[in-house]
């Protein structure tokens, strides 16, 4: 019992030594564990990091992007990519990768090219000016950067090319297609052609090359040949490129009465031919339509009397080959007047001269003009006029051009 009670005596001593040793031991352990793994807060602290920039990092980015950026230096340029308005925390790791990789690159590029998925492109300095480019669109970013690609021009000049569309035609935008941009009439499809033509015509201006490739000019009459696109309807051209089948024959035609002059034509035409007799005869002139529609078979007994005649060198600046004359698609139409049904005398008619400056208002158009033979491929005839509608007509007189630049440009 005595040696009980005295070990009992003994007992709160020792368990207060025992257990500060106990707490002693913990707070050393806790020290040293402390002193190997240090906080995030210490380790961002002891890189460097501001307690601002330190701030920023807890509120926006998860603590498995902060054991990333512990990995690394200090970088100013983090606390810049947090604040970018389009910061996306998903990101985080790209935006870091793309920065190891481009210290120097903006912050502003790297998250706009990482949240577009861009991460993987090989960022340089062209890159930068085509994103900051007045004209960029971002809704064509990929085309900008394939266009980059694959001709390595400079960043102005891939953001003009895009914007042109002439990635879409495969087009290099170098200094000859650089003039034939932005030029009135320049059709992005026809740049080859622009191109081989300006370089054996470089005494002509550049608005000349246009209008003669669009017309075809650069290919040669009656041998590069296509069937025309009759889903054109009013609009369908007949020339010495495109040809009408042999079987071809226009819908609604329909017989002219004598007042208005012979023939067939096609039912819209002679509305509209009526309404423009009508106000010539108000002002007391009788234009008369002579030969309108013409079949394949009248055409070509024309044709070979001309050839008979003249020769086939003579007869083709005048008269088109079977297949080939817009009098086969009943859209067309000589003039003479009542008085004289002469379509060769028509000129010297007071008719010519007020139908000459009134036909676009019905939507006729003089179709072989004076000066424009070499793109018609017809002399001037001042008697043969073509429906194509009021609008176009209004048009092609405004601006002065042939059917072929037109068609070429806003039908094809
Ligand atoms: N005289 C026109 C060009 C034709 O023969 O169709
Ligand atoms: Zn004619």
């Amino acid at each position: 019992m005595a040696k009980k009670k005295r070990k009992w005596k003994k007992k709160p001593l020792f368990f207060f030594f025992g257990i500060l040793l106990f707490l002693l031991l913990l707070w050393v352990l806790l020290g040293v564990y402390l002193s190997n793994h240090p906080s995030q807060e210490a380790q961002l602290k002891k890189l460097g990091y501001s307690k601002e920039e330190r701030d920023i990092f807890q509120e926006k980015l998860s603590e498995k992007d902060i054991e990333t950026i512990l990995e690394m230096d200090y970088q100013k340029n983090l606390i810049h990519i947090l604040e970018e308005k389009n910061f996306e925390e998903k990101y985080f790791t790209y935006y870091l990768k793309f920065l190891d990789l481009y210290p120097t690159a903006p912050v502003e590029d790297v998250v706009f090219l990482v949240n577009h998925g861009k991460d993987e492109l090989p960022y340089t300095p062209d890159i930068h000016t085509i994103l900051t480019h007045p004209e960029f669109q971002e809704e064509l970013l990929d085309r900008y950067l394939t266009y980059y690609q694959k001709y390595e021009t400079e960043g102005n000049l891939t953001i003009q090319a895009v914007n042109e569309g002439l990635d879409e035609e495969d087009i290099l935008l170098d200094d000859v297609v650089q003039l034939f941009l932005g030029q009135e009439y320049t059709i992005l499809k026809n740049m080859d052609r622009y191109k081989n033509y300006y370089a054996t015509h470089k005494d002509l201006a550049i608005k000349e090359i246009i209008t003669r490739v669009n017309s075809n000019l650069d290919k040669t009459f009656y041998e590069d040949i296509t069937p025309t696109d009759l889903s054109k309807e009013n609009l369908i051209i007949v020339n010495k490129y495109y040809y009408l089948k042999k079987d071809y024959e226009p819908e609604n035609l329909v017989a002219i009465s004598s007042t208005y002059g012979t023939g067939y034509i096609k039912k819209e035409v002679l509305e509209a031919f009526k309404e423009m007799y009508n106000d010539a005869v108000k002002v007391g002139l009788y234009p008369y339509i002579q030969s309108p529609y013409r079949s394949y078979s009248r055409q070509s007994t024309l044709y070979n009397n001309y050839v008979s005649r003249d020769g086939k060198t003579l007869a083709d600046t005048y008269s088109a080959r079977p297949g080939y004359s817009e009098h086969q698609t009943g859209l067309a139409m000589d003039l003479g007047t009542k008085q004289n049904h002469s379509i060769s005398a028509f000129e010297n008619s007071k008719e010519f001269t007020w139908v000459k400056e009134n036909a676009y208002k019905y939507g006729f158009i003089l179709r072989y003009p004076k000066g424009k033979e070499y793109i018609t491929g017809y002399m001037y005839e001042p008697w043969h006029y073509r429906y194509v509608g009021k609008d176009v007509a209004k048009y092609i007189h405004d601006h002065n051009i042939t059917f072929e630049e037109y068609y070429a440009y806003f039908v094809k």
